[in-house]
């Protein structure tokens, strides 16, 4: 690294050579002996230092220079009252051995240049301020090489999927796309990409579902009722760990520059004249987003505990939010209500000693095969796959600890007869429920009364998707329908008819 350290006066007549040459140990210390860093050049000029430093992995140079930085404060403070100013990388290399040969290259933020020969790598980056070397920027880019070189070997390879429990196979009312029949019928429908109106029959249908969940899950297991918002901020994106993947998939939410009528005139003049609302004008007028739309759910809750200390007496925290929808954007073309952009879903969010987690969802998963077998009587099946919120931060294939079977997930996924063959077609993840280890109490800082280990679990329940496995499984004909379903329905809503 060839760096310059400005000083707060010009040095002439202090030998900063000789002064260098008292730092014995100091580039040594926590690095095996001489492997630590050295000053290979040194200059001096006017009010500046000028130092290459080299090293191996141990003392990194952007260490070095910050203990530099403190030793010349002492000693030339002391003697010439002179104190360093400020510190800038004009250069710095950097070579790496890695464990993997790239499959591809690739260019990173901040580095200039970059180039790969089978598994060594050389980065050269420039002019670095003081907030780029003490924030250990470098160490992160060293950390991003490895881990992206990593991903382009696991690229294209499934998420961890394991068997569980399956039930029987089961006779089917039909093999069509309830999507199809469900729009033919009024049923639903689709109000641009992946958002649908549902009409007074599906509604029925998804609002059983939920009295299903509040009398056979919620209620036994004594989960408490709450609103989480449906926006999430950075904020929250950056501690669950979501900030590091899923941009491609926000909806985002962005406030307007001001409330200002004046401000706006030009937009409402506009669309006053021409009938269109003036898009181009209105992406100047607005600020950054602020977030997104909720994307899975329990995040938002979790600032409700953020750096608190929960009490033994309120563990397990047991707590349920179904106060909105989620979005995430869907790419391609139209998809059927198995996979929307906007969706509803209860989300049950438990938190407690890792024991009290591991009940709850052992409890979690007694009750959702009550519900699957006995009331709405499923063809379905239980995987254990890569923790979601692995997945979602873009982590699959880095090694988890799924084959434990402790922390992680467990997808429930149905038949759908339309699709094909059990064997042949795609199963449909019609909810989950994981523990999540101390991801969430970690990232958000909550503490236990015991002052040890804190964990927390959730699990989601896609209504869209309960609806989807329902009626591709029981068809829409009312009569084929299961009896502790239709106990639970009530009277058949009035149609809406069209002429
Ligand atoms: N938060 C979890 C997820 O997004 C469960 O809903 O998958
Ligand atoms: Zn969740």
């Amino acid at each position: 690294m060839d760096c310059q350290l400005t000083m707060s006066r010009d040095l002439e007549g202090i030998d900063v050579k000789v002064i260098l040459e008292k730092t014995g140990d100091l580039l040594d210390k926590g690095a095996p002996e001489g492997a630590g860093a050295r000053i290979e050049k040194q200059s001096v000029s006017g009010d500046k230092i000028f130092l290459t430093i080299t090293s191996g992995r141990y003392v990194r140079p952007h260490d070095a220079v910050y203990r530099l930085k403190n030793f010349l404060s002492t000693h030339l403070g002391k003697e010439y009252h002179v104190g360093v100013r400020g510190i800038h990388a004009l250069r710095y290399e950097i070579e790496l051995e890695l464990d993997k040969e790239p499959k591809k290259t690739f260019t990173l933020p901040f580095v200039k240049e970059m180039t790969f020969s089978g598994k060594s790598c050389r980065m050269v980056l420039e002019n670095l301020d003081e907030e780029f070397l003490q924030n250990n920027y470098v160490d992160r880019i060293v950390t991003l090489v490895s881990e992206k070189i990593e991903a382009q070997h696991y690229e294209g390879k499934a998420e961890h999927w394991e068997l569980m429990w399956a039930s029987p196979e089961k006779k089917h009312a039909w093999d069509k796309d309830p999507t199809v029949e469900m729009e033919r019928k009024n049923w639903i429908m689709h109000r641009g990409r992946g958002q649908w109106i549902y009409g007074p029959m599906a509604t029925r249908i998804v609002k059983t579902f939920e009295s299903i969940v509040l009398e056979e899950l919620v209620k036994p297991l004594e989960f408490s009722e709450m609103i989480f918002p449906k926006c999430e901020t950075w904020d929250i994106w950056k501690k669950s760990g979501h900030a590091k993947s899923i941009y491609g998939e926000i909806y985002y939410l962005c406030q307007p520059k001001t409330r200002d009528k004046e401000y706006w005139e030009d937009v409402i003049d506009t669309y006053k004249i021409t009938g269109e609302v003036p898009l181009h004008l209105i992406k100047d007028k607005i600020k950054e987003p602020i977030g997104g739309v909720t994307y899975a759910q329990c995040p938002a809750f979790w600032p409700y505990v953020d750096g608190k200390t929960l009490a033994d007496e309120s563990l397990p925290l047991k707590v349920f939010d179904r106060s909105g929808t989620s979005m995430r954007y869907e790419s391609g073309g139209i998809h059927g209500i198995e996979r929307v952009d906007e969706f509803h879903r209860i989300e049950l969010v438990w938190s407690g000693y890792p024991e009290q987690v591991r009940e709850v969802r052992s409890k979690i998963i007694e009750r959702y095969k009550h519900i699957f077998n006995d009331i709405l009587d499923l063809e379905w099946r239980m995987a254990w796959v890569t923790p979601w919120f692995m997945a979602q931060e873009g982590l699959i294939g880095v090694k988890d600890e799924t084959e434990k079977r402790d922390i992680g997930t467990i997808d429930f996924e149905s038949y759908l007869p339309y699709r094909g063959t059990r064997k042949e077609s795609e199963w449909l993840e019609f909810q989950n429920a994981s523990n999540n280890g101390d991801k969430y109490t970690k990232g958000f800082n909550v503490k236990s009364q015991k002052g040890s280990e804190l964990w927390s679990g959730c699990t989601g329940i896609g209504m869209e998707r309960w609806l989807a496995t329902f009626t591709a499984q029981k068809g829409l004909d009312i009569e084929k329908w299961p009896k502790e379903f239709l106990k639970r329905f009530g009277e058949v809503p009035q149609e809406i008819k069209f002429l």
